[in-house]
């Protein structure tokens, strides 16, 4: 029998030093966000299971193996937000409001993986959605946020790989095409994908296995498969982004694991990841409001998997924690302490005190633990003086200041 319960597998308990570099993240893509013009959104993370069947397909690994399903209910824990936003965006007709809407969202996604490094059974994505415009500056502005976002959070030596799928009817003579070329090679294609084949070719592009991507090597994957607006449209996306100045590889065997894309897709790898190596993914899905019940309005957004941007930044965050400590002697003086200290937490300053009773040798111990800047020490004959002993932890020096004067001297002294 276990002694004591152990987390989830596949799940991340996030403490400091973990916990303060989540939140830098989620506020540094915040505010990025807002800079960008998105608005935030909060959504459930119970949906209904059809909205990721119908959306990001029948055949897809996530709905195929990863979904956690609500026994005896047709609800699901959600594993992505995409599907989720353009619920939401029909639901509530959002787009009789104006026709552009640019939302971002940051929570946890479930995924009923095998765990191992990168890959989770809950994770977090920091994503966006924006609906309402076909223009290639939208699919390079996107592409650029997401950059910016890696970038101000140190996530460093990222690779932007890019390709276009293009409309419905390209994405179907593609697929037509990948069949016809596949067939031949059938045999010599690893065993999950001689049956993807037929029901899923486009995954064969991305499969890990050695002989798979020998055949794939093969294949003659040009842009020459998109029609000509796709073509042009994905031309000018490269335009831009050189334009801007965002290095990019063309990689025309990007296909994405989840049904819904349509033209300009993309991903943020990284080789310091291993076999898992995206840190983050996108796309457009022109085709997807209309196929979840809404009306023809073209979408593109992206996802950040904030654990795998976590594993990539060198920076340990500053461990925040209260700047004054207040110690006491004798025991019986505690009373006044606290009082200095709900004084200081009035004033701002953030400030901690033991709650057990500890001699002031033990009480420094802690202060010094918990890396403050100054301790405030409360004693019995100071005190009959109006004053208190003020230590100065970083330089190990202390001396008297009046209790009056004690907030103004520290605001001045604490950065
Ligand atoms: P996705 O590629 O499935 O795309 O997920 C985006 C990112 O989430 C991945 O690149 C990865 O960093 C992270 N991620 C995915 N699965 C796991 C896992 N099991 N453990 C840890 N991290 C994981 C989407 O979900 C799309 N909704 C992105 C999107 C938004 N496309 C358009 N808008």
């Amino acid at each position: 029998m276990k002694k004591y319960y152990e987390k989830v597998k596949g799940t991340l308990d996030f403490y400091p030093p973990r916990s303060i570099l989540f939140k830098n993240v989620a506020d540094k893509a915040g505010k990025l966000f807002k800079t960008f013009g998105y608005e935030e959104i909060i959504l459930p993370v119970l949906e209904e299971t059809g909205v990721f069947i119908k959306s990001v397909g029948q055949t897809s690994d996530i709905v195929r193996k990863q979904i956690f399903k609500i026994e005896s209910k047709n609800i699901i824990l959600r594993p992505e937000g995409t599907a989720q936003v353009v619920r939401f965006y029909i639901e509530k007709a959002i787009y009789r409001q104006r026709d552009f809407h640019k939302f971002f969202y940051i929570g946890p996604m479930f995924r009923g993986e095998r765990p191992q490094k990168g890959r989770l059974r809950q994770f977090h994505h920091i994503g966006c959605e924006v609906f309402g415009s076909q223009s290639p500056y939208l699919d390079m502005e996107v592409i650029k946020l997401a950059m910016l976002i890696l970038e101000s959070c140190g996530v460093e030596k990222i690779t932007l790989k890019l390709n276009s799928l293009g409309c419905e009817k390209d994405k179907k003579n593609f697929k037509n095409f990948l069949i016809r070329e596949l067939e031949g090679s059938k045999e010599k294609l690893c065993l999950v994908c001689k049956g993807r084949v037929l029901t899923n070719p486009l995954r064969v592009l991305d499969c890990k296995h050695q002989s798979c991507k020998r055949v794939v090597s093969g294949l003659n994957l040009t842009k020459n498969n998109l029609c000509d607006s796709c073509r042009a449209h994905f031309e000018k996306v490269l335009s831009l982004l050189k334009k801007f100045n965002i290095p990019y590889d063309y990689d025309p065997t990007l296909v994405r694991g989840l049904d819904y894309y349509s033209n300009t897709v993309f991903e943020f790898v990284s080789s310091e990841l291993g076999a898992k190596d995206a840190c983050g993914a996108g796309g457009r899905y022109n085709d997807l409001v209309k196929n979840l019940g809404g009306p023809e309005i073209p979408a593109i957004g992206f996802a950040l998997g904030v654990e795998r941007m976590m594993l990539l930044i060198k920076e340990a965050p500053q461990v925040s924690t209260a700047k004054v400590f207040v110690a006491y002697t004798p025991r019986d003086i505690y009373p006044q302490a606290y009082k200095v200290l709900n004084s200081l937490r009035e004033n701002g300053i953030p400030s901690d005190i033991s709650y057990n009773d500890r001699p002031l040798k033990r009480q420094l111990r802690l202060a010094q633990k918990l890396g403050v800047d100054f301790t405030v020490i409360v004693g019995e004959e100071e005190l009959k003086d109006g004053c208190l002993i003020l230590r100065n932890m970083r330089e190990s020096t202390q001396n008297k200041v009046k209790l009056d004067d004690l907030v103004a001297v520290l605001k001045e002294n604490l950065c």
